[in-house]
């Protein structure tokens, strides 16, 4: 083997790999590492490498796999039709060798194509069983994708039956699932003002909302879809993409903002351009146009390879970039300590807007691109929205330049930082000194999804430290009208309208208080699982390890931040002063009546559709009577409720033994 032919076949190792682990990141956690640019250029290296180097297609590559987006937890389903990739390509040129390898195939001088926006969502496809929605599944690993039914039908635009006389017996229709603009905004405006990390882009977000497992916390997010595509129908006289576009509009689903039907490549590139001009008016973001035969005998014709069909291709639009300087490394501290680092950028246009900051997320991403205060930068929108730092031109680095050294104190209050072997942040351990930890705890406790204290807001908050009034969450509940009065914009009547508001929290639900004592990796869902389980936070505090980690969904990364929470001294004093000041701890001093859950105990699982009860439903019914509804089947579960099209979970019930019972059966239990 000659050493060139080996030096290419470790790079399509190393590219494999690569790939690999950035599709895990991608599809699996939600969580991009790379922008999809990044990510494309080095899928072109790899196709035309193995293409050099192997001559075939090979097998085992991401470059002929379609990513596997599934995860625990969901039931899974088989596409009567496979759910496939698009082709990508950024340039003219590509798109123009995609229009004649069709024509010559099909001997033409014109080909008829359909132009639409390409929706950055995740796909998704929809059964409609005679007009009526009974499945959506995501695209998975193309052949089979998870049941995520009960949360698709928490979207308020997805109709759940056709608006048609004579709709088909069967059809699997495609489509994509994303966030608003707006709605994404809305969501990491609320994250900020917790000091939660934000999100960085809604195509992520959307991802990982529509794969939550606790289908109440869907409904939060008001995700949206749209459909564009079919799968397998039946009866099928669908004639033509636009025939397709028509029936999706009179059946009532949502269709994408705007596409063309025109002849000729030509004609497509000027609705390419077309789009471009007008994509920053939709609500939603759009990364290119997907450009489709139009015809569907002809679709059939030009076939698939195994990833993708021959007869579309998707064209992306260049994410807007921009060359600044970066002035400084800026470090934020979050709630729980966290030190991010900040690019202060001069200011620069960007897609329409001012860009002066940038994230950096952590200290290996800034030594991996190797960014230095006063270096010219490019950045990039992720997305569309957060803008983030490329790459760095080191040819314009002035002598002077040297590398960032991250701090090992704490911006905020100079304490030492500390990183755990396994973390990629630093943290300020000063919990209870570090002002803005402080203000970050306190705005978490009285957000919305903790204590809902009205008119706790940020700036009030940095008063409340500012002016040392406040140092911890008991310090809120010894606040008096007298001090509030003495801050800025503070009247007697929002003084008065404040301490009545922390007042009446006092008895807001255990989990809501638990919540919002921020333990780290204690997020709502798992305050209210808690709860259910000890009832009371002393309870808790008093749980060993074997006992926590016997509850359902709770592992040893819990188990240690509850334990270590409950034995620090100052969380025990703070846990007192709290109890003294009138705080309810405990569930039974709560709204609801012992007598009443009648579930008591009994552990639920959902599978299939069942008749009356949307997932939602069912499960609120179940924990109202004070059950509890976990997503996977264990030896622990009571019941397994299954109701139509039951998935594999009802395998995994029959072979632990685990009782399989209907909707009715459940009514009858309680
Ligand atoms: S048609 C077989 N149309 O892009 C062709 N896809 O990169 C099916 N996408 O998996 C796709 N907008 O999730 C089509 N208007 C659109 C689209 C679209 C977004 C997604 C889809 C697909 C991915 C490929």
């Amino acid at each position: 083997m000659s050493n060139e032919r080996g030096d290419a076949e470790a790079r399509i190792e190393e590219l494999r790999n690569r790939i690999r682990a950035l599709d895990k990141k991608y599809y699996q956690a939600a969580d991009p590492e790379v922008s999809d640019r990044e990510y494309d250029r080095l899928k072109e290296e790899l196709v035309s490498l193995e293409q050099d180097v192997l001559g075939v297609n090979p097998e085992d590559s991401p470059t002929t796999q379609v990513g596997d987006d599934r995860l625990e937890g969901f039931d899974s389903y088989r596409h009567r039709d496979p759910m496939l990739s698009l082709d990508n390509t950024y340039n003219r040129e590509d798109l123009l060798a995609f229009d004649q390898r069709l024509r010559k195939r099909f001997e033409v001088e014109e080909l008829d194509y359909t132009v639409d926006p390409k929706i950055d969502g995740l796909a998704i496809s929809l059964t409609y069983e005679k007009g009526t929605l009974v499945r959506a599944v995501t695209r998975g690993n193309g052949t089979e994708g998870d049941d995520v039914t009960a949360n698709a039908r928490t979207i308020q635009t997805l109709p759940t039956q056709l608006k048609s006389q004579n709709p088909p017996d069967w059809i699997e229709l495609r489509g994509e699932v994303y966030l608003t603009n707006d709605e994404f905004l809305r969501i990491n405006q609320e994250r900020e003002k917790r000091g939660e990390p934000l999100y960085a882009n809604p195509r992520n977000l959307a991802a990982g909302t529509i794969k939550l497992l606790d289908s109440r916390l869907v409904a939060q997010r008001k995700l949206a879809i749209v459909v564009y595509g079919l799968g397998f129908c039946d009866p099928d006289s669908i004639g033509s993409q636009t025939e397709l576009q028509q029936l999706i509009l009179e059946w009532g689903l949502p269709v994408v903002e705007r596409y063309w039907t025109v002849s000729g490549i030509e004609a497509v590139w000027r609705s390419i351009e077309e789009l471009d001009q007008m994509r920053g008016e939709f609500s939603y973001p759009t990364d290119g146009a997907v450009v489709k035969l139009n015809q569907r005998s002809l679709q059939r014709e030009a076939g698939r390879t195994a990833k993708a069909p021959r007869w579309s291709i998707a064209y992306k639009f260049e994410t807007e970039k921009a060359e600044t300087t970066l002035r400084k490394i800026g470090l934020q501290v979050g709630r729980t300590g966290a030190v991010t680092p900040v690019a202060h950028l001069d200011p620069v246009e960007l897609a329409g807007t001012t860009v002066a900051r940038a994230t950096l997320h952590n200290e290996d991403e800034i030594r991996r691109k190797d960014i230095r205060e006063g270096d010219w930068v490019r950045v990039e929108k992720a997305g569309e929205i957060i803008p983030q730092v490329l790459s760095v031109d080191t040819q314009r680095r002035g002598e002077d330049s040297a590398p960032f050294e991250f701090p090992t104190e704490c911006p905020a209050c100079g304490s030492s930082l500390k990183r755990l072997p396994d973390e990629a942040v630093w943290r300020c351990p000063n919990a209870a000194g570090c002002p803005p930890q402080v203000r970050r705890r306190l705005e978490h406790f009285g957000s919305r999804a903790c204590m809902d204290i009205e008119n706790l807001g940020k700036a009030v908050v940095d008063q409340l430290v500012s002016k040392q009034l406040v140092h911890n969450i008991a310090d809120l509940y010894r606040l008096r009208v007298e001090d509030l009065i003495r801050l800025e914009k503070f009247a007697q009547r929002s003084s008065d309208n404040l301490v009545l508001a922390i007042a009446d929290s006092r008895k807001r639900e255990v989990w809501r208080l638990l919540h919002g004592l921020g333990i780290p990796n204690v997020g709502s869902g798992t305050a209210k699982d808690l709860i259910r389980e000890f009832r009371s936070i002393d309870a808790l505090a008093a749980a060993n390890e074997e006992t926590l980690e016997k509850v359902d969904g709770i592992g040893s990364i819990l188990t240690a931040s509850i334990r270590t929470f409950f034995a620090e001294p100052k969380n025990q004093k703070l846990l007192a002063d709290l109890r003294e000041l009138g705080l309810n701890f405990s569930e039974e001093s709560g709204e609801q009546k012992e007598e009443e859950k009648t579930l008591k105990g009994m552990t639920f699982v959902l599978t299939g559709t069942l008749p009356n009860f949307s997932r939602t439903q069912a499960t609120e019914w179940i924990e109202a009577r004070g059950g509890k509804v976990t997503s996977s089947v264990s030896k622990k579960t009571s019941y397994l409720i299954a109701g139509e099209e039951a998935g594999s979970k009802l395998a995994k019930a029959q072979s632990l033994g685990v009782s399989v019972i209907d909707e009715e059966e459940l009514k009858s239990l309680a």
